[in-house]
C-alpha cells in the first residue's frame, strides 16, 4: 500500500485550503500519484480526475515533456530577477500566448495564479483610465455567482456569498445578476433564455454614470460557481454596451483558457473579445504556479505613452515571480502539447459523449439542473432544508471513495474531466455519479 511516508507525519501543522480542517484531519484524503487521467491515493487506489485536479491539468498528469523542460531549465537558470531585467524565455512565452489569441490582445503581464491575474487586470484597468487624465472611472462590476478567485479585488468582484461575507467589508463593486435561469434548466450547451440579462449593465450606468465605472469582469463560463454558461448571445450584448459607454471588459478565462470549451478559449466559443484576458491554470498544465494578463496592446500603449521619464517604470506592479524561468520553460512544453496534440479538438469530439453521459443523469432525485459546454459540466443538487451544503458534499465523498474525483461546492457537482480522456472515462464516471446520488438521502 503506497503511502509515500505521509502516515508517519503529523498532519497537524498544515493548514488545508477551502477545506473543512476538522473533518480532514480526522478523515485524510491523501494523493500520492498521478498518471494519466488518475490520482493514485495513499491506500493505492486508482480515481478518475474528473476535475483535471482543480480545472487545471487537462492534458493529463506527468507529461514527460514538461518534466523534461522543466528539469532542463533548472540545471540553466533556476531564477532571474523579474523587474528591469528578463530571460528570453519569457519574451517567447509571451509571443505564444499572443498568438494563440486574437488582434489586438497581445501584450501579456505575468502572474502566478488566476488570483493575481485578476488582481493585475482590475489594476491596470483602474490605472488606465488615470493615465487617460479620467481617473473618476474607477468603480469595478463583477456579477453574482462568479469566482475570480481569493485575493482581496477579486474577492470583491466575485459574487459567491460564503466567500465573501467571512471577511465583512471588500473594496466597492456593483455586481450584474446571475445568468442562472430556472427556465433554462437542463438545457444542454448554451442556454436560449437569458441574453437581456446583460443589459442589467444599463442599470448600474444608470445608478452610477458610464463616467464613474472602469471595468467590468466576467468569466466568459463560470467553473467554480457550478458551470454557469452564457446564455446565447448574452457576451456579445455585454461587449457592446462596454463599447458604447467606455467601460473595460475584461473576461476571466482561468478556466476557460486552453481547450476546456471545445475550443482554445471562451472568446472562440462565444464570440466575443474583451479588453484584458485573465488566464491561468492550464497554462502550464497546472504543473507550475502561473497566470497571465493579456491586454490589448492600446491599453499598453496608453501606458508606454504617459508622461514619465525613460527610467521610472510606467506600470508599478508586478511579482518577484513574474514570469519564473520554471514556469515559462513549463508553459512553453505545455503550449507544444497543446497545439500537437490539438487538445482544444480532442476536447470539442469528447463533449457530445459527455453531453450525453451527463444529461443521462437527468430525473435521478435531488438533481434540479444539469449544465455543460465543452468538457465542463455541474449537477444542481437540491439544498436540504437546513444543510444546504451537505448533499453535494457526501455526493463527492462517496465518489471519491467509489473511485471518482468529483468537486463539491457551494449547491452543485462540478466536473472538468482531462481534455484527453477516453469516452468510457466520461461515461464510468456518470454511472458511478448515478449509482452514488440515488443512496444519498
Ligand atoms: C475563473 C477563475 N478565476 C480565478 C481563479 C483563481 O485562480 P487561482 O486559484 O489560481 O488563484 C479561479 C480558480 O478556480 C477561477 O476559476
Amino acid at each position: 500500500m503506497p503511502d509515500s511516508g505521509y502516515t508517519s507525519v503529523s498532519l497537524d501543522a498544515f493548514w488545508v485550503p477551502y477545506t473543512s480542517n476538522r473533518l480532514f484531519k480526522r478523515d485524510p484524503r491523501i494523493i500520492v500519484g498521478a498518471d494519466g487521467c488518475h490520482y493514485i491515493t495513499a491506500d493505492g487506489r486508482r480515481v478518475y480526475d474528473a476535475l483535471s485536479g482543480l480545472w487545471c491539468c487537462g492534458f493529463g498528469h506527468n507529461r514527460p515533456e514538461i518534466a523534461a523542460a522543466v528539469s532542463r531549465q533548472l540545471e540553466t537558470l533556476d531564477y532571474s530577477p523579474a523587474f528591469q531585467f528578463a530571460h528570453p524565455q519569457a519574451f517567447e512565452l509571451a509571443e505564444r500566448v499572443a498568438g494563440l489569441l486574437p488582434n489586438p490582445l497581445d501584450r501579456v503581464f505575468f502572474t502566478n495564479s488566476g488570483s493575481e491575474s485578476v488582481e493585475t487586470a482590475l489594476k491596470i484597468a483602474k490605472a488606465y483610465w488615470r493615465l487617460r487624465g479620467r481617473p473618476e472611472k474607477s468603480l469595478l462590476v463583477g456579477r453574482v455567482r462568479g469566482y475570480h478567485g481569493a485575493n482581496f479585488g477579486g474577492t470583491s468582484v466575485g459574487g459567491i456569498e460564503t466567500n465573501r461575507t467571512p471577511f465583512g467589508d471588500l473594496a466597492v463593486a456593483e455586481h450584474l445578476p446571475t445568468t442562472l435561469l430556472p427556465e433554462n434548466a437542463f438545457s444542454r450547451g448554451l442556454p436560449p433564455k437569458g441574453i437581456e440579462l446583460a443589459d442589467e449593465l444599463e442599470s448600474i450606468v444608470e445608478r452610477h454614470g458610464a463616467n464613474r465605472i472602469a471595468a467590468v469582469i466576467v468569466e466568459p463560463m463560470s467553473g467554480s460557481g457550478g458551470v454557469v454558461v452564457p446564455p446565447a448571445g448574452y457576451l456579445k450584448r455585454l461587449r457592446e454596451l462596454c463599447t458604447a459607454h467606455d467601460i473595460l471588459l475584461i473576461f476571466d478565462e482561468v478556466i476557460t483558457g486552453f481547450g476546456r470549451t471545445g475550443k482554445p478559449f471562451g472568446i472562440d466559443t462565444f464570440g466575443a473579445v474583451p479588453d484584458l484576458l485573465c488566464i491561468a491554470k492550464a497554462l502550464t498544465n497546472g504543473t507550475v504556479p502561473m497566470g497571465a494578463v493579456i491586454a490589448d496592446r492600446a491599453i499598453y500603449q496608453a501606458f508606454l505613452d504617459s508622461n514619465l521619464p525613460d527610467y521610472v517604470p510606467e506600470l508599478t506592479h508586478g511579482y518577484t515571480y513574474s514570469g519564473h524561468p520554471v514556469a515559462c520553460a513549463a508553459a512553453l512544453a505545455a503550449i507544444d502539447i497543446f497545439e500537437r496534440d490539438g487538445i482544444a479538438d480532442r476536447a470539442a469530439e469528447l463533449a457530445p459523449v459527455f453531453e450525453d453521459a451527463l444529461h443521462a443523469l437527468r430525473g435521478t432525485k435531488h438533481i434540479t439542473d444539469i449544465r455543460n459546454c465543452g468538457l465542463a459540466g455541474a449537477l444542481q443538487i437540491d439544498p436540504l432544508p437546513d444543510e444546504p451544503l451537505r448533499r453535494p458534499f457526501e455526493i463527492g465523498i462517496k465518489c471519491w471513495q467509489r473511485g471518482v474525483y468529483v468537486r463539491w461546492a457551494g449547491d452543485t457537482i462540478q466536473l472538468g474531466p482531462p481534455l484527453v480522456s477516453r469516452p468510457a472515462d466520461l461515461e464510468d464516471a456518470c454511472n458511478i455519479l448515478l449509482d452514488v446520488i440515488s443512496t444519498v438521502e
